[in-house]
């Protein structure tokens, strides 16, 4: 990577501002999935291993209201962190003032600060102001006053352009201070970059989710360079009619129907599509389910892949040397339509492939069956994987220095 990375930073003694991405699930004040936190482990421990003072930087939900604030504190973040840490954490409740900059000035070497959600500041005195997510320039500069080296670990955010990330990074290196990339951030790139830029062949592509919409640019992008796409979930249905077959109820969006043509007709040898769908008559886990081939019957709505589709896809992905999986098969979060995705996840588990996987339900899919250690590379990028996968440029990415 030509990028600075964190092991070129000297951090001894030094405040080294960290942005990672803690946007986690809080249940009932606590943090449910706490795989982003544990994923940020790395970078802040070489920091504080090596005598630098950790400050932390993270956003948590989207703030519209100053009633959103309180269920989107980052203290339950801060609690579970420093227990994976194994040692105390400062939370400081708030994102700027005399009580933040003290208790920075405070710090000694070896010690972790985390600063309360940074998205506090898209609503002030009961406005929304996006200051935060807007990238308001003296917000990032004043963040950026606050430390001597900034570190960018927050993969899960690089496709946005917001103060705490790509605001104090230009302030940064306007004042010549070291902006670099932390240690996931370089795990992501290095990994997500490889699979589409320099695969191993073949190299296998599964996409799947609801909407074409959300998925065009990379199958669009996928399609010069993976030797087989397979599409699964609720978008099939989408491709169904654009070749005229039957969908009965099944999710479709009318608007996407010639873009889904386009995509069938270039990427002709390469789509692969499912061949049986579990219907049922109603969007909802308590009815009678059945698996059909091809057209969907009237009063029926498709809700999962059919085990003939499953076969299919193993087929295809036998052979593959490169994975990449983005999206679920169907109705993920309801059990009975869980099973093409499950079955899936499985599959790559056992295969003797670099396999990544990235989006919500394929990652909780490959937890839930405990394959995630067999498997190359769980990102932690929902909505940057996406993109990164696009081939688009991620600002978080773009604004690190250049090695
Ligand atoms: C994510 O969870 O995808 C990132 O943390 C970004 O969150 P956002 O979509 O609210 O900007």
């Amino acid at each position: 990577m030509n990028k600075t990375i964190i092991n070129d930073l000297d951090v001894k003694s030094k405040k080294i501002l960290m942005r990672v991405d803690f946007n986690v699930p809080i249940n009932d004040g606590v943090v449910g999935d706490d795989n982003r936190i544990v994923a940020a482990l790395p970078s802040i421990k070489y920091v504080i291993e090596n005598g630098g003072k950790a400050v932390l930087f993270s956003h948590l939900g989207r703030i519209k209201s100053e009633d959103d604030k309180e269920g989107l504190s980052l203290r339950p973040v801060a609690e579970k962190l420093a227990d994976l840490l194994g040692k105390p954490v400062t939370f400081v409740p708030v994102t700027e003032g005399s009580q933040l900059e003290k208790a920075i000035n405070d710090m000694e070497d070896g010690q972790v600060l985390l600063v309360q959600n940074t998205r506090y500041e898209d609503v002030v005195n009961g406005e929304e102001v996006k200051r935060e997510s807007k990238n308001d320039k003296a917000l990032g500069e004043y963040w950026a006053s606050l430390g001597d080296a900034f570190v960018n670990d927050a993969f899960g955010t690089a496709h946005r352009s917001h103060a705490s990330n790509v605001g104090i990074a230009t302030a940064m290196e306007a004042n010549n201070k070291p902006v670099a990339a932390g240690y996931l951030m370089e795990k992501e790139i290095e990994f997500l970059g490889n699979a589409v830029d320099n695969p191993e062949k073949p190299f296998v592509a599964i996409l799947g989710g609801a909407k074409v919409s959300d998925k065009i640019g990379v199958i669009d992008h996928l399609l010069g360079k993976a030797d087989k796409i397979i599409i699964g979930g609720g978008m099939t249905y989408t491709f169904y009619a654009a070749q005229g077959i039957n969908i009965g109820n099944s999710l479709v969006e009318e608007d996407k129907i010639d873009v889904a043509k386009e995509i069938l007709e270039k990427g002709k040898d390469q789509i692969i599509l499912p061949v049986d769908s579990v219907v049922a008559e109603k969007f909802s886990n308590d009815v009678e389910e059945k698996t059909v081939e091809g057209a969907i019957p009237d009063g029926y709505m498709a809700l999962d892949i059919g085990p003939k589709s499953v076969e299919t896809f193993e087929d295809v992905l036998k052979d593959a040397k490169t994975v990449v999986w983005n999206g679920p098969m169907g109705v993920f979060e309801m059990p009975k339509f869980a099973k093409g995705t499950l079955a899936i996840g499985k599959f790559l588990g056992d295969l003797d492939a670099i396999t990544i996987v990235g989006g919500g339900d394929s990652t909780a899919a490959v937890k839930e069956l405990g394959v995630s250690d067999k498997l190359t590379h769980i990102s932690t990028g929902g909505g940057a994987s996406l993109e990164y996968l696009e081939g688009k440029e991620l600002p978080g990415i773009a604004s690190l220095s250049d090695k």
